[in-house]
């Protein structure tokens, strides 16, 4: 049988790693690792670290893959995912079928936590159901980008007995949020911040969290939407991509 480790490595610091994830490393023959594109080079770059720094006694090998990128023209957003992920399975299952022998493992190393805006876990149960690969595979958590910006503002998610939603930059964009009373928004490619009407909302602003590059910017949205712009802007035209996720609270 042919076995699969999917493995959340925190949000970029190396040293978010659980131990449940460096015990799982131990145990992986092949790591799988998605090509992003020029850009995204650090992200590979964190990947190699981890292995390097937590992988003793162990020989083990890389097997790096195109992943395929998203179509924005044409489609809607769920329509370019859902083909986005149809693209990713037939790489994953040909990865799982030329580079895995019976009897060993992979690992797909996971930024985050797996269960969080991440496609590898709905991927691996599609190519299971289609009955094309047969393997049997494990998830192990890891500190998401969320708590990861919660703990460097130190603060907590929710306000007392409130509730908490995880969206996206899309969602927020376009008003479709519910009424909790603290909002973590992700993916916002539009500064949808922008969109809040009420001024005295809280903002906990994070790029690049747990990295070297790490930006945080907190205050009353009407007093710091101005200097989250710039700092955004200015991350994007020095790296080329920017990472970020914030906290939204309402006064
Ligand atoms: C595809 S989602 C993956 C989320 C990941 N699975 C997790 O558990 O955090 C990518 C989004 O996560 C957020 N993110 C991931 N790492 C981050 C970091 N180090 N700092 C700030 N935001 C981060 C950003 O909103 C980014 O657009």
């Amino acid at each position: 049988m042919k076995r699969l480790s999917v493995i959340g490595i925190g949000a970029g610091d190396p040293d978010h790693l659980t131990m449940q994830a460096v015990k799982a490393l131990n145990q992986v023959d092949v790591f799988f690792l998605m090509d992003k594109g020029p850009g995204k080079d650090a992200l590979l770059d964190l990947r190699r670290d981890i292995c390097r720094r937590y992988i003793t006694d162990r020989t083990y090998r890389f097997v790096e893959a195109g992943s395929p990128e998203r179509q924005r023209e044409d489609l809607d957003y769920t329509a370019s995912v859902e083909a986005l992920n149809r693209a990713k399975q037939a790489t994953f299952e040909r990865l799982i079928n030329e580079q895995l022998s019976d009897g060993q493992r992979g690992g797909f190393l996971v930024w985050g936590d797996p269960s969080l805006y991440d496609s590898t876990l709905r991927i691996l149960q599609a190519i299971l159901d289609s009955g094309r690969c047969v393997f049997e595979f494990d998830v192990v958590p890891g500190i998401t980008s969320v708590q990861a910006l919660a703990a460097r503002h130190k603060v907590p998610l929710n306000s007392i007995g409130g509730s908490l939603e995880i969206t996206t930059g899309r969602r927020l964009a376009a008003g479709r949020v519910g009424d909790a009373a603290s909002t973590v928004v992700m993916l916002d490619a539009e500064d949808a911040y922008r969109q809040v009407s009420d001024p005295d909302t809280q903002i906990y602003w994070g790029a690049y969290v747990g990295m070297a590059d790490e930006l945080l910017i907190a205050g009353r949205l009407g007093d710091v939407a101005d200097d989250i712009e710039r700092t955004r802007k200015a991350a994007r035209q020095a790296n080329g991509w920017i990472m970020d996720t914030y906290l939204l609270r309402k006064p």
